[in-house]
């Protein structure tokens, strides 16, 4: 009922009373009551009602005197948290499943950078292992340079696929694959060339999506970096005597956790994906002295994260305790046609200009009706910012544990729980501010404790909760906790402008206020779409 509420169940057991007794005390105890904040007892419950006044001016001074940097903390100054995201694999299509990580992580990175870590963003790309042989004896017999050079990754996807038809019929290949990726391990330079140049044609793909997502890493070591040091690995284990022969493999047991066995060296001699993600963990810490390790992987790795983890734990590494999966759930489809090769295989790519597309159509449409002037030029910028933004929320709106399922008409939705709706929120009030500055009306010596009415006080509250929304996302890896901060801004202050006056307000000083509270949505929104890896317009 109150401003806020401490329930008092969480000290029954602890006092050994009946959480009525103890609610009546501490709502009777003088220190819990102050001039602005007033205790009061509700049965289980000391219900605290906050003075409104003096919340909209603590919160709003501040909003406006950080303006977007507000929300920002120093808990984790010096402090490295190493996140890891994307990681897709080479020669293999961008598809919407590594966009998951791709948003998450990148929402997670700016939300720590927020709170003063210094956050190491890596790329731990699939760039080894034995499909790689593969691909080099299928690129000597049917690779065609110009294709690569159009469509890279098109064209190392149809001649994998190509030797997977062919080897059925003829078991010369998988010889040859497993010949090319043993001359790749030992650095034979024609192998260690093309290998080299499926990468770096893989990357240029790539990196086009993160430019276009405005999405930036430290760096791009991936499993091939770290298979190096597989033999480090090995040695180290041998070393403290943890590993076991089973079945001609090495492998190290698990019991203990309930896991099973982590195998390390496959019986052909060649290390494995764990034994790379083993070599990383090390590299890490020895490098970062790291807060966190974030990883920032699907869910159907999570054995495979809680084997590399266990490993380490029992290798004597404490640092085991500070490693974090981060999974996330699947990509579904309502109703939507895509024009891929491969019914099962949604590209990111496509995904993102079909809602660019279907975005520009709804923005065109909006702007006859409202008779707006909007050049192609600026149509082209609203309609990719919008789309993207519509892409991106739909993958942070939810826990990232829960499927998504994409629908045209939710995402784009300029009323619903979409980014089209924060961030025609935004843009509201950029044109608010505007047409105040064209008027010479400023906020500047408003009066703020003034903004105390329902719909003010809503707006206000949530303004003042967007703070421990960012450590709560961060305490849980979860973006989504500011997505619905942000989101509950964007209705209390539309719920506000729908109905009160702000410019046309008749007392001066009301105008001014009202004003204030604008500039300081203004700022929140657009500072919290930016954690979640979505930009705004002026606009719209
Ligand atoms: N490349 C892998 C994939 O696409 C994800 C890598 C995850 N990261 C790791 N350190 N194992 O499934």
């Amino acid at each position: 009922m109150g401003d806020f509420a401490f329930p008092a169940f969480t000290l029954a057991k602890t006092m050994r009373k009946a959480p009525q007794m103890i609610a009546q005390e501490l709502s009777a105890d003088p220190r819990l009551s102050d001039d602005v904040m007033k205790a009061q007892n509700a049965g289980p419950y000391v219900n605290f009602f906050i003075d409104k006044g003096y919340l909209a001016k603590e919160t709003l001074g501040e909003i406006l005197d950080k303006g977007e940097r507000y929300g920002e903390d120093n808990i984790g100054e010096g402090k490295n948290i190493i996140v890891e995201f994307s990681s897709p694999n080479i020669a293999k299509p961008f598809h919407v499943g590594h966009a998951f990580t791709t948003i998450i992580g990148n929402s997670l990175s700016k939300i720590y950078s927020k709170l003063g870590y210094n956050v190491i963003r890596m790329n731990h790309l699939g760039d080894y292992g034995t499909q790689f042989g593969k691909l080099i004896t299928a690129w000597r017999l049917w690779g065609d340079e110009k294709k690569l050079e159009e469509a890279p990754i098109d064209e190392l996807l149809r001649i994998y696929v190509k030797f997977h038809q062919e080897e059925k019929n003829d078991p010369k290949l998988t010889e040859d694959a497993r010949e090319n990726f043993k001359k790749l391990e030992e650095g034979c330079e024609d192998e260690v060339r093309l290998w080299k140049k499926f990468r770096d044609d893989s990357l240029v793909v790539f990196d086009k999506l993160y430019k276009r997502m405005n999405i930036e890493f430290d760096n791009y070591n991936g499993e091939s970096y770290y298979s190096k040091m597989g033999d480090d690995v090995v040695k180290l284990l041998k070393e403290k005597d943890l590993l076991t022969e089973s079945e001609g493999a090495q492998v190290v047991m698990l019991d203990e956790y309930n896991l099973p066995p982590c195998i390390i060296i496959k019986s052909d001699g060649t290390t494995i994906y764990a034994t790379r993600d083993l070599a990383a963990a090390i590299y890490r810490y020895d490098k970062y002295k790291f807060d966190k390790n974030i990883y920032v992987v699907g869910i159907p790795q999570a054995l495979h994260f809680k084997q590399v983890f266990s490993v380490l734990k029992k290798a004597g590494f404490d640092y085991a305790d500070n490693c974090v999966h981060v999974g996330f759930g699947l990509v579904k489809f309502k109703n939507m046609k895509f024009s891929t090769r491969d019914g099962n295989i949604v590209l990111l790519e496509e995904l993102l200009d079909e809602a660019v597309k279907k975005t520009r159509e709804i923005i065109v449409e909006n702007a006859k009706t409202r008779g707006q002037e909007m050049s192609e030029e600026e149509i082209n910028e609203i309609s990719e910012k919008v789309g993207l933004g519509a892409v991106i929320y739909t993958y942070v709106k939810s826990g990232r544990e829960r499927d998504i399922v994409f629908s045209w008409d939710e995402m784009l939705d300029f009323n619903g729980d979409t980014a089209p709706y924060m961030i025609y929120t935004y843009a509201r009030t950029r044109s608010i501010l505007r047409k105040a500055s064209d008027n010479g009306i400023s906020y500047e010596d408003a009066d703020l404790s003034k903004l105390t009415d329902e719909d003010e006080y809503a707006v206000i509250r949530s303004l003042a909760d967007f703070k421990d929304s960012v450590k709560k996302a961060a305490e849980s890896n979860e973006p989504f906790m500011v997505a619905r901060q942000v989101a509950l801004i964007a209705r209390n202050f539309n719920r506000f402008y729908n109905n009160s006056s702000i410019l046309n307000a008749d007392d001066e000083e009301i105008r001014k206020s009202r004003l204030a509270l604008c500039e300081a949505c203004c700022d929140t929104v657009k500072s919290g779409l930016n954690l979640l890896g979505i930009d705004v317009v002026e606009r719209m």
